[in-house]
């Protein structure tokens, strides 16, 4: 048993509270390999913006469970370095089950997700419930789901998005637990988050995605006031990197995602983790693709690894600094 107070991480539930009384949100980045994770602990200690990591259980299965969270140990001892005041937390992104809770839990997360929004209500409860005691016991956070995103949700593949019910949201914080609450507004996972049939088109063609329901998320920070609401598929899909693939080769079509705008309207909210991931996929598989056109005798992962982080990096102290408002936020939470 690995506690995450002896990697010198932190659990959410402070950076949470310091997001919604400082009306900003804490980015969750996906990682996967060394040079995301370069990336993200880079560009969070230059911007002095607290953070999330996450790891799915895909991100496990790819890179081994072992290995992803001695690296999140490394990126803690790396930090001291950049930043010395900053700290972590290390989360399970869509977990589940109560096993793969625990097993993170025990190797050293400080923060975890069960995600039962394709159970039945009353289930999803028992499990969350279940989750939360073990968790509790080791002072580690859980984030739960109520309601189910459009997209691919790890192996699930939901065809449709169903809303969070508002009228739920209080008997599931109350039974459950739980120390934040992933909702569905309309956001989706991945690059294709809405069908072009359900956009307009503006002056340009650009497709317009439809607008997120903040009526949804306002009648929820009625009944729960103050309780920290997560935001799933919140990459904006950043229209530079995906015009950069397909102008190098790729085949990225009828991409949209958020609005920025429509993002920093829910940092200033209840809305106090938000994650990414799809977009630092794009911008790497930009510069990527770039480099082999490039220099296309170049045969050194470092020569289209190194490039990949760095845009990586940019991408995210943007996103840190003008979409969710973390950045120089740091030294208030830690200090
Ligand atoms: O919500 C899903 C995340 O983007 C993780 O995706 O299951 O492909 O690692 P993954
Ligand atoms: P995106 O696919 O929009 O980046 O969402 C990522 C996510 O929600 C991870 O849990
Ligand atoms: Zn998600």
């Amino acid at each position: 048993m690995i506690s995450y107070k002896d990697l010198g991480l932190v659990n959410t539930r402070e950076m949470f509270k310091k997001a919604i009384e400082g009306k900003f949100a804490i980015p969750a980045y996906n990682f996967n390999n060394m040079e995301q994770l370069q990336a993200i602990v880079m560009a969070c200690a230059e911007s002095d913006s607290p953070f999330i990591l996450q790891v799915s259980s895909g991100a496990r299965k790819y890179a081994n469970q072992f290995l992803l969270s001695h690296m999140a140990k490394g990126a803690s001892e790396m930090l001291k370095e950049l930043n010395p005041h900053l700290k972590f937390a290390l989360h399970l992104d869509h977990g589940d089950t109560f096993e793969l809770c625990k097993s993170c839990i025990d190797s050293g997360f400080s923060s975890v997700m069960i995600d039962g929004s394709h159970h039945p209500f009353e289930e999803n409860i028992k499990l969350t419930k279940q989750v939360v005691a073990y968790a509790h016991e080791h002072d580690v956070t859980v984030e739960g789901e109520l309601g189910v995103l459009a997209g691919i949700e790890d192996d699930v593949v939901a065809e449709k998005s169903t809303y969070t019910q508002p009228g739920e949201v209080e008997e599931f914080v109350q039974k459950t637990g739980v120390d934040s609450l992933a909702i569905s507004i309309g956001t989706s996972h991945g690059a294709n988050k809405f069908k072009p049939e359900q956009c307009t088109r503006n002056e340009e063609g650009v497709l317009v995605p439809p607008p997120l329901k903040f009526e949804i998320l306002e009648e929820i920070e009625k009944r729960i006031p103050g309780f920290p609401i997560v935001l799933h598929g919140a990459s904006s899909v950043v229209p530079k990197y995906v015009d950069m693939i397909n102008s190098h080769g790729g085949n990225v079509m009828n991409a949209v995602g958020i609005p920025e705008e429509q993002l920093r309207r829910a940092a200033r909210s209840a809305v106090c983790k938000i994650n990414i991931d799809s977009d630092g996929r794009l911008a790497m598989t930009a510069t990527i693709r770039k480099a082999f056109a490039d220099n296309p005798a170049e045969f050194d992962p470092r020569k289209y690894l190194g490039p990949a982080r760095d845009e990586l990096k940019k991408m995210i102290m943007d996103k840190n600094t003008n979409v969710l408002g973390s950045a120089g936020k740091g030294k208030e939470i830690f200090s």
